[in-house]
């Protein structure tokens, strides 16, 4: 058993310690929070300056982008932007925008190509943004075109995700901003042999910040989700480690039960938990005792508070790190898929649309983190910390 393992094997022998107390991992104290951080357009502004503006979030798994000249497109929260694999191997981001007069360069929200074709008056660009041609140039007039290149966003790849600062002229260091644990816990899933199996986004009225606290949240699952979820993972256990930006935790799954009176010895119990990160600052990793990941992302929208995009992707092991045939992956992913979204559809999403429209009540009262809900105050201290991080300099 490798270190790494080792280490889990204890956590969830605290677990076990939990389950048997009727106890959880726990903060010092309860922690306060108002309606208006989800409504209040000066504050969203606020956050895409100071948050989106300055550090990295993952945008995709680099699977979905494998070969030279394939690309996806995104509305970040502050710059519509293009992601393209390089002839080399390497990934860039620009804004989606062409430098002539402005219009959305890249229309498709995928695909390959070798060069980005402007549909006005037919400027292109080669993928690496460089200002490939003007057209009619003889009448156009005297041009630096070294000037008028894509606009080009930090991006970097690191253990299998492409991450991106939303700010042109940022500079992006995704080890440093993970810190030495969580990069050390993402490298050791290797996600980078992984493969996105699917990846879907939704438009909900809900604020970003209110769908990543569902998303961090073990308290409310036995109750939202009674007949799905709640059956299958225990409700307000998590043994949890705090990383003093991002956090991950623990969650027994029932099958563990019958480990709680008796002595399970030296055996591996990994494949009772789900293990959860909260990758600040706006995606959730679920780590599932198949080796399968789920990654939850959640992208406030470029104006109203009040809506955000959530992403979804299932990344699995590939076809052939497997013993399957072709259509039992498939069957066996897309099962797996299938109870997700039903779940998010039918259970979390008509929940968080109803919390949007309650906090949106004028006379919408305080509101409070319980010491149980561990994550969802790390989520909470660590935006406010990059929000003030502009007061202090
Ligand atoms: S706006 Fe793109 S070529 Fe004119
Ligand atoms: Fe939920």
């Amino acid at each position: 058993m490798t270190e790494f393992d080792a280490k889990r094997e204890e956590r969830i022998r605290r677990l076990l310690e939990h389950l048997r107390n009727d106890t959880t991992d726990q903060f010092e104290g309860t922690v306060s929070f108002s309606p208006t951080e989800f409504t209040d357009a000066d504050l969203a502004a606020r956050e895409r300056e100071l948050i989106f503006a300055r550090v990295p979030s993952i945008v995709a798994h680099s699977s979905e982008i494998p070969e030279p000249n394939d690309f996806i497109t995104l509305q970040l929260p502050r710059n519509n932007a293009i992601v393209v694999r390089q002839p080399d191997g390497g990934i860039k981001a620009f804004v989606n925008q062409c430098r002539h007069r402005g219009a959305l360069l890249e229309e498709a929200a995928s695909g390959k190509c070798r060069l980005f074709s402007c549909g006005y008056h037919r400027w292109s660009y080669d993928t690496d943004g460089t200002l490939r041609t003007i057209t009619r140039d003889n009448t156009f007039g005297d041009l630096d075109r070294s000037q008028f290149g894509l606009l080009e966003l930090p991006a970097e790849e690191r253990h299998g995700f492409i991450w991106v600062i939303d700010s042109v002229g940022a500079e992006i260091d995704v080890a440093a901003w993970l810190g030495p644990e969580m990069d050390e816990v993402l490298a050791g899933y290797k996600l980078d042999n992984l493969v996105s199996f699917r990846a879907e986004g939704f438009d909900e009225p809900c604020n970003w910040k209110l769908m990543q606290d569902a998303f961090l949240d073990g308290y409310h699952i036995q109750y939202a989700h009674p007949n799905t979820a709640g059956k299958i993972v225990h409700t307000n256990v998590y043994a949890f480690e705090d990383y003093g930006r991002h956090c991950r935790w623990l969650a027994p799954r029932k099958t563990i039960d019958r480990w709680i009176d008796e002595d399970p010895g030296d055996q591996s119990l990994a494949k009772h938990v789900t293990e959860s990160h909260l990758l600040l600052p706006n995606s959730t990793l679920l780590r599932l005792p198949d080796n399968h990941f789920e990654l939850l992302t959640f992208r406030p929208d470029p104006v109203d508070p009040g809506r955000c995009r959530m992403e979804m992707r299932v990344i699995v092991p590939r076809l052939e790190e497997t013993s399957y045939d072709e259509e039992t992956w498939n069957k066996r992913w897309q099962r797996n898929w299938q109870i997700l979204l039903d779940v998010l559809h039918a259970e979390d999403f008509p929940l968080l649309r109803g919390s949007q429209r309650a906090l949106a009540s004028q006379d919408a009262g305080p509101m409070v983190f319980g010491r149980n809900e561990v994550a969802n105050q790390v989520f909470h201290r660590e935006t406010q910390r990059l929000l003030a991080a502009d007061d202090a300099s």
